[in-house]
């Protein structure tokens, strides 16, 4: 039975494996991306958001996008489906951080109910090893290495950091856990280029299909280095509102755009459960 309803959907060409049955009834439809471009991932975006753009209400133990969505299942499972569909999933520290302890991004985590059709997709239809592998940005390497994610056999973790950041994991003992990688990439101030990622993630660990589930910090640098294919956004019904003194981040936070050069996108499909709404989108070639 379908978990979410299709409206619309454009992305109906012939392009590469589809969703098993299980899974094509639940989402109501098949799922294809397209073929990664050359020398760098595909990158594919999820983020849920209130209806006044919030993605974070920045308030401790509720500053996670469970809140935003209200545990939303189809959130949930489309979440889950495209972790399902993607080679590594990347975060900003800032996200992890946020995240409970325990958390782990793999298609499951998220939706425990199609554990086995999440894993049957992956592993029999794209033959892709069972989880993605997790990226994580941080320039400081402080990182929380008690958590869940640089800890559980099975899973990959690769940190992409700066030279100053290696030193830091290396000292906190990162080097000493078998499923973490680290990755250090020239900086600029700190901050790490976009294409430098994506090039090392395809060169040296394969990446084809990148799913980037944030935060604003680092989705925004992706968006101004127009690398962002496509966005899956949720739009949930809450309004969080915002003072002039609280920092509620939108889908963006520290970059932004003139209107002549704001990256504009093309709706690919809607789909509905209940009051929310999911949203899919890709890049527009031409901005005005
Ligand atoms: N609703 C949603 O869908 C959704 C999705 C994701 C996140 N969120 C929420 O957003 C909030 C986090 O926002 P955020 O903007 O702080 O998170 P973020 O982008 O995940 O993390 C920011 C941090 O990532 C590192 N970073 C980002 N870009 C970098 C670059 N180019 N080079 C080097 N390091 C880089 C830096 O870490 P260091 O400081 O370690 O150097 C930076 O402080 C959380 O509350 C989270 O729950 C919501």
């Amino acid at each position: 039975m379908a978990l979410v309803r299709t409206f619309t959907d454009r992305n109906q060409e012939d392009l590469g494996p589809a969703l098993p049955l299980g899974l094509r009834e639940l989402y109501d439809g098949d799922l294809r991306f397209r073929e990664s471009p050359a020398e760098r991932p595909f990158v594919i975006a999820n983020f849920v958001s209130t209806l006044d753009g919030v993605v974070s209400y920045e308030i401790k133990g509720h500053a996670g996008g469970s809140t935003v969505s209200d545990s939303d299942t189809g959130d949930g499972f489309i979440m889950g489906l495209l972790r399902a569909s993607a080679d590594a999933v990347i975060v900003g520290s800032g996200t992890v951080n946020d995240a409970s302890p325990e958390a782990l991004w793999t298609p499951e985590y998220t939706y425990p109910d199609a554990k086995l059709l999440f894993r049957e997709y992956r592993v029999d239809v794209l033959h892709k090893p069972e989880y993605p592998i997790l990226v994580v940005v941080s320039g400081s390497g402080r990182l929380e290495l008690e958590r869940a994610i640089f800890r559980t056999p099975g899973m990959r973790t690769a940190v992409i950091t700066t030279s100053a950041g290696r030193d830091a994991l290396v000292a906190a003992g990162a080097t000493t856990l078998p499923s973490v990688q680290i990755h250090a990439l020239d900086a600029k101030c700190g901050t790490l280029a976009p294409m430098a990622m994506l090039r090392l993630l395809y060169a040296e660990l394969g990446v084809r299909r990148l799913l980037h589930e944030g935060g604003p910090t680092l989705f925004g640098q992706f968006l101004g280095a127009r690398v962002v294919d496509e966005l899956f956004l949720t739009l949930s019904p809450q309004i969080a509102g915002r003072k002039g003194d609280a920092i509620r981040p939108g889908l963006v936070q520290g970059t932004e755009f003139m209107p002549d050069c704001a990256p504009r996108f093309q709706l690919l499909s809607v789909k509905q459960r209940a009051e929310h709404l999911y949203l899919r989108y890709q890049r527009a070639e031409a901005t005005r």
